[in-house]
Formats: structure tokens, C-alpha cells, sequence
């Protein structure tokens, strides 16, 4: 990235998960009684609003992943959660601002209706989907690392589904090998694309086996709410075992294609960010190590994992491949 490490992020309250899971009992519980306006009003003296949140429109269907085979799947992780204020005032998203801490504030409004997603190229049923429609697929909750290729770390409580899910309705034809994904190109709604910093819009890509592994996911919400604008409202990828930048936000259009597609880091610094972007602590970035990483909200360092920590499940699909040419 074009920002260095941050060394000023300072740590505030963690909501640990049993909080975070209590705070989801309460609220179902409480909405059973059938009055919001009295729920509104205790659950805000309980939990102080964040300083950016989500509008709070719940999505409709939720699932814990408490299961053991949620864990072993990689669907959850045992970690503290990274707390919301951190989630929402600490991104990169550079068509609102450069500066992480910028982006909560330049991206506060920002409209996502109507919204469609464009799904087409080698498939047999192109298809545009609403938001409406994306949300009726069937939501999942997903706690999965975060880890960005500048070195910082969070875990954040995904709403979301299945990339395959999507893609399985659109019945890609036996050319496709790759998807591309595409953001918004809209300098109004989003001013720093006004700015010459990247090649607009952003794009970024997936190998179609790996668009297809159940981890993939496309992600409409956070912290069971509807997601917030500066994590990438209202549908953005997660593909927890690459590096952050892969994960792109805000999207509208998404092609399955024959070639590698173009994707935004690797246009703009090919020799530092390459088209796999898998997480390796053992390839370090042309200009820092990639061995350790800067958990949000927490004082010390700590290892970073191969694949961030997603091995079992993903390493198979690079077996053979020397990972420092596909990095
Ligand atoms: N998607 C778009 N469209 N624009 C961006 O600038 N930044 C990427 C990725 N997706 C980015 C993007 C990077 S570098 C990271 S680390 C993650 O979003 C950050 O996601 P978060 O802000 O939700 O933590």
C-alpha cells in the first residue's frame, strides 16, 4: 500500500464475545416483548452508540457458527473480537480517503439504494441482483482474521453467504476460470475518485476454484447489522486467507472470465502485490516483513500465519506452486 505501517493505533475497550453474543440474546429476547421503542431505548443505555456504526437494520436471518465443524471449517474463530469502533473508523478505502481514520467521516451518507450487482461474462444465466434479492440468500455469521498487507490484524463478525452460492446461480460455463470483481465508479458518491491516487474503479479477482471455497464469502453485514459504509456498504468480498486489499468493497459488477483479470494493486505496484496475494509470513513484502502483524486493540505482536491461520482448508489449492512467484 502506499501508507506505512501504522505504528498510533491505540487500543480501546474490547468487546469480547460473550458480550457481543449476550448483546445478540438480549436483543432477541427484548424484540419478543414486541416493544422497540422501550428496547431502543435500554439497549442504547446498555451499549453507547459507537462512534460510526451501522444504520442498524438488522438483517433478517442470523447463524452462530458455535458449532465444532463451524471451527474446524474455519466458518469462526476462537479470538477476541476486534470492537466495532476499530472495524468502522479504521479502514482503507481509498475512493472515500487515504487516511485510515479519514474514511468513517468522508463516507458517512454514502447511498446504497437501489443497488445491483451485475453478474455475468462465461456463465450460462447472466444475471443482475438487486439488494434485496442478495439479501434473501441465506445469511451466515462468519468470525474470520483480517489481515492486511500493511502488518495490522483484526477479527471481525461477518454477515454474510457463500461467493459459490451466487456464482452456482448464475451456472458458469466450462470456459471460466477466473472471476472479476469490480466497485463502484461513481466520483460524486465517492470523491476521491475524483483523485488520479489509484486506477479507478478498483478491481480485484479470484481463481474460480478459490472463488468457490465456502470461505469466500460475499459479506453484507457486520456485528449481525447491515454493513457499515466504510467496510465496503452494502456487499463487499472477504477472502480471509489473502491479504485485506483482496477483499473488495462496495461492488457492482462481478464477470467470470477465461485470463488472470487485472486487479488494482497489481497494476499499481506489480513487484509488491501480486495476483495470489496469499497470506505467508515467509515472503516478505519488497519493503517490510510479512512474519508478524499488529493485532488491533491489542499491545504486542504476534505471529502471522501461513495462509492467516486458514491452511488446512486452502493450502491444498496451491500445492506444487512456488509461492514466491505467485505471491
Ligand atoms: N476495496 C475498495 N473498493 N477500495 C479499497 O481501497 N481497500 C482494501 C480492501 N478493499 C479497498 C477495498 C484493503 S487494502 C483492505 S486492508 C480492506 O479492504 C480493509 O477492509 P476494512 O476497512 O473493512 O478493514
Amino acid at each position: 500500500m502506499l501508507i506505512k505501517k501504522p505504528d498510533d493505533i491505540k487500543s480501546s475497550e474490547i468487546t469480547d464475545k460473550t458480550v457481543y453474543l449476550n448483546r445478540r440474546l438480549f436483543m432477541h429476547g427484548a424484540a419478543l416483548l414486541g416493544t422497540t421503542v422501550a428496547t431502543g431505548l435500554v439497549y442504547r443505555k446498555l451499549n453507547p452508540a459507537p462512534v460510526e456504526k451501522a444504520k442498524g437494520e438488522k438483517l433478517a436471518t442470523v447463524r452462530q457458527p458455535t458449532s465444532e465443524s463451524a471451527a474446524q471449517s474455519g466458518f469462526t474463530v476462537n479470538e477476541k473480537l476486534t470492537p466495532i469502533e476499530d472495524i468502522t473508523n479504521y479502514n482503507n478505502f481509498y475512493e472515500f480517503s487515504t487516511d485510515k481514520h479519514s474514511v468513517a467521516s468522508a463516507s458517512r451518507g454514502f447511498v446504497t439504494r437501489p443497488w445491483t450487482v451485475s453478474v455475468g461474462g462465461l456463465v450460462n444465466k447472466p444475471t443482475t441482483f438487486d439488494l434485496e434479492e442478495l439479501l434473501r440468500f441465506p445469511q451466515e455469521d462468519r468470525v474470520y482474521r483480517l489481515r492486511c498487507v500493511e502488518g495490522w490484524s483484526m477479527v471481525i463478525p461477518w454477515v454474510g453467504f457463500p461467493l459459490s452460492k451466487l456464482l452456482d446461480r448464475v451456472e458458469p460455463n466450462s470456459q471460466a476460470k477466473y472471476v472479476a470483481f469490480q466497485t463502484l465508479y461513481d466520483p460524486k458518491r465517492m470523491p476521491n475518485q475524483a483523485t488520479g491516487v489509484l486506477d479507478w474503479p478498483y478491481v480485484e479477482g479470484l481463481r474460480l476454484d478459490e472463488a468457490m471455497h465456502p470461505l469466500a464469502i460475499l459479506a453484507t453485514g457486520l456485528y449481525g447489522e447491515t454493513l457499515p459504509p466504510p467496510d465496503g456498504a452494502p456487499v463487499r468480498l472477504v477472502v480471509p486467507w489473502k491479504y485485506g486489499f483482496k477483499s473488495i468493497k462496495s461492488i457492482v459488477k462481478i464477470a467470470l472470465v477465461a485470463e488472470e483479470p487485472p486487479t488494482t494493486w497489481n497494476i499499481q505496484a506489480p513487484n509488491e502485490y501480486g495476483f495470489y496475494s496469499n497470506v505467508n509470513p515467509n515472503v516478505p513484502h519488497p519493503r517490510w516483513s510479512q512474519a508478524q502483524e499488529h493485532r488491533i486493540g491489542e499491545f504486542s505482536s504476534r505471529n502471522t500465519l501461513l495462509f492467516n491461520g486458514y491452511a488446512e482448508q486452502v493450502a491444498s489449492f496451491y500445492t506444487g506452486m512456488d509461492l514466491r512467484k505467485y505471491f
